[in-house]
């Protein structure tokens, strides 16, 4: 499961890259608005920064087909590869996704994903990822991490090429049980992405260790001081 961070202040994204394995950065119209001004400037610098392997997910935001179809493509070229143009899973995205996919390369993310239906039309429109919003769901009262699993096992029965990109998470154990069924990707905020490892037990292991080297080599030494 590749774990993805779903912010786009560049700061925060610097942070959990120089510590996690992060394999790249999603955004939507809500995370880009919380940055303002030009959005491409936003998007340009997480380019440059994550390199043009890294995956970026970027959210088109027409509500006609055609016109989806013409963004994705203004995405893309501005962009780069390995830009997921992210498409709602509403009829008029299905439409756009399935032009797309007839006249060029681009590659799609079907986004605001609530249902395993929406996930399984849209990996038939040809869709290379699927975000269903496991936190929303919940609080609609269904179980998140339910629809995911059946999202990818839809996709795992009908042989279809289409991966998850879960989303919309509000702690760590539900990345934990998403990984747990090996679903394509995750993608968390800065802050859970800092929390998927935080444990006073744990500090508290690694803190004895160090107190107990100290205690017969002496403060600050480590096993660089020692030939
Ligand atoms: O990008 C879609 C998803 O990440 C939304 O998350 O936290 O706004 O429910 P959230």
């Amino acid at each position: 499961m590749k774990l993805l961070i779903d912010d786009a202040h560049l700061d925060a994204i610097k942070k959990i890259y120089e510590i996690y394995p992060v394999a790249g950065v999603t955004t939507n119209p809500t995370i880009l608005s919380k940055v303002g001004g030009n959005p491409f400037d936003t998007l340009s610098r997480i380019r440059d920064f994550i390199g043009e392997d890294a995956d970026l997910h970027v959210q088109a935001v027409s509500r006609r087909a055609e016109q989806i179809a013409e963004e994705a493509r203004h995405i893309v070229e501005i962009l780069g590869a390995n830009t997921f143009v992210k498409i709602p899973a509403v009829p008029e995205g299905f439409k756009a996704m399935k032009l797309l996919v007839d006249t060029s390369e681009i590659l799609i993310t079907a986004t605001a994903i609530y249902t395993p239906m929406q996930a399984f039309i849209a990996g038939q429109c040809g869709a290379s990822f699927a975000a269903p919003y496991v936190n929303r769901i919940d609080n609609m009262g269904f179980d998140g991490i339910k629809v995911a699993q059946e999202i990818q096992q839809i996709f795992s029965v009908n042989r279809m090429e289409t991966e998850v990109i879960a989303a919309s998470f509000k702690n760590s154990q539900q990345v934990l049980e998403l990984c747990k069924c090996g679903v394509g990707a995750a993608t968390v905020s800065p802050e859970i992405f800092s929390a998927l490892v935080k444990n006073s037990a744990i500090d508290s292991a690694v803190e004895d260790f160090i107190g107990d080297f100290e205690s017969f080599a002496g403060a600050g030494k480590t096993m660089i001081d020692f030939n």
